[in-house]
């Protein structure tokens, strides 16, 4: 049966919810499930914005029959060719084979590559080049690598609705709700977007920055992305969040603190300076052990607090490599502009210190704090001391 949502007047929402497929690209866990966002508009024209991944191809395909209700399908637009947003293209094309499909030059290529044959019925988006489906006006804005380099968006210059594509998108199943005014967001969705961001779009952010750019110029009433709710009452505020994500400026004064431990001694460390940082008045801290905590989270995490304290343990006179994983994601995702805290373990060669002082250097505006703490084994006394000094030069670096 159909299960869909009215966005405005004549646009309605036809995608669909996944909460059995584990893991994003195959990489990131979905404990919340995610959403594959579609949406039609009933025009003179009809018009279809994008499909959805193969997953829930089948409730998207009723979805958008039942809106259609026996009319054709004269265009689609085509944002991102992503396979997750691609799946049912071809299924389409066949379906409706009098539908001109609307995407970049890019996209066009991609396309083909993905095996899609759209040539003969091609129309290419052109920056700010207008098309009329009727009573809607459309205009396209070029959005490369925004997650990838096709990518578009379309700003409905008639309801003020942008189709903004990966961008604004979010980890998390819709579950019945569609506005971000019909959830608690910063409760309920605000770490699914930050971990959707920062992981999918991260390592793009002056290229997010331009979108962004471009986008303060329009009237916008609605966001609909490609994953999670459409925006329309918080509007400024995920703006607000985007601008500090694509610009790597920290969301808060705190202190993320991811540690590497095999026994226990290293963790304790980790607790120690979490306990120092508190009797000392900082409160925002949170506590993360590498090893049981999928990267997604930590880089989303990293994106979000101004400190991060990285405690590692020796492995095989290098890095533990859950460690090693997690700097260098925070590396290739481009983060920048943080005050880092480095500790070591090591029972007779200690080497996660040099090898944590080097991949941070690789970073652009990293601070490295110039108290290291160095375990020989265990937290012994002299160790104690070092946290306590290594948690008042972190406090002293967020005045
Ligand atoms: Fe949701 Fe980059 O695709």
């Amino acid at each position: 049966m159909q299960c869909v949502r009215k966005v405005t007047e004549d646009l309605y929402w036809v995608g669909g919810n996944d909460k059995r497929t584990s893991r994003f690209e195959n990489i990131h866990p979905l404990p919340l499930g995610v959403s594959y966002n579609s949406y039609v508009l009933l025009d003179e024209k009809t018009v279809l914005f994008d499909t959805t991944d193969s997953s829930v191809a089948d409730q998207f395909l009723e979805n958008l029959y039942a809106v259609l209700d026996g009319r054709k399908l004269d265009y689609l637009v085509i944002h991102h060719l992503e396979p997750d947003h691609t799946a049912t293209l071809k299924l389409l094309l066949k379906e409706f084979p009098e539908a001109k499909v609307i995407s970049t030059a890019k996209g066009m290529t991609f396309g083909q590559q993905f095996g899609f044959d759209y040539s003969d019925r091609f129309i290419e988006a052109k920056e700010g080049e207008e098309v009329s489906f009727g009573k809607h006006v459309v205009t396209f804005i070029k959005a490369p690598m925004v997650h990838w380099p096709e990518v578009m968006v379309t700003y409905d210059k008639t309801n003020g609705v942008l189709f903004s594509a990966d961008a604004f998108g979010s980890f998390h199943s819709l579950d019945g709700a569609l506005f971000d005014d019909e959830v608690n967001y910063e409760r309920d969705w605000l770490e699914e977007s930050r971990r959707y961001y920062t992981n999918i779009v991260g390592k793009y952010g002056p290229q997010t920055g331009n979108l962004l750019k471009k986008a303060a110029g329009l009237d916008i009433k609605y966001i609909c992305p490609l994953h999670g709710l459409v925006f329309r009452k918080n509007i400024g505020w995920i703006i607000d969040k985007y601008q500090h994500w694509a610009s790597y400026t920290p969301e808060e004064q705190g202190v993320l603190i991811v540690y590497g431990s095999m026994y226990g001694h290293t963790e304790n460390a980790a607790q120690i300076l979490a306990a120092k940082l508190h009797e000392k008045g900082m409160h925002n801290v949170s506590v993360y052990d590498v090893s049981d905590t999928h990267t997604s989270y930590l880089i989303g995490e990293a994106f979000r607090y101004s400190n991060i304290a990285l405690l590692s343990v020796t492995y095989n006179m290098n890095l533990y490599p859950p460690m090693q994983n997690f700097v260098e994601d925070m590396i290739h995702l481009n983060l920048q502009n943080r005050t880092v805290s480095i500790a070591c373990n090591g029972s007779w060669a200690p080497a996660a210190g040099k090898c944590l002082n080097e991949l941070v250097g690789k970073m652009k505006n990293m601070t490295i704090m110039e108290n290291q703490p160095l375990l020989k084994s265990s937290v012994n006394d002299e160790v104690v001391s070092q946290l306590d000094s290594l948690a008042d030069e972190i406090i002293a670096s967020m005045k």
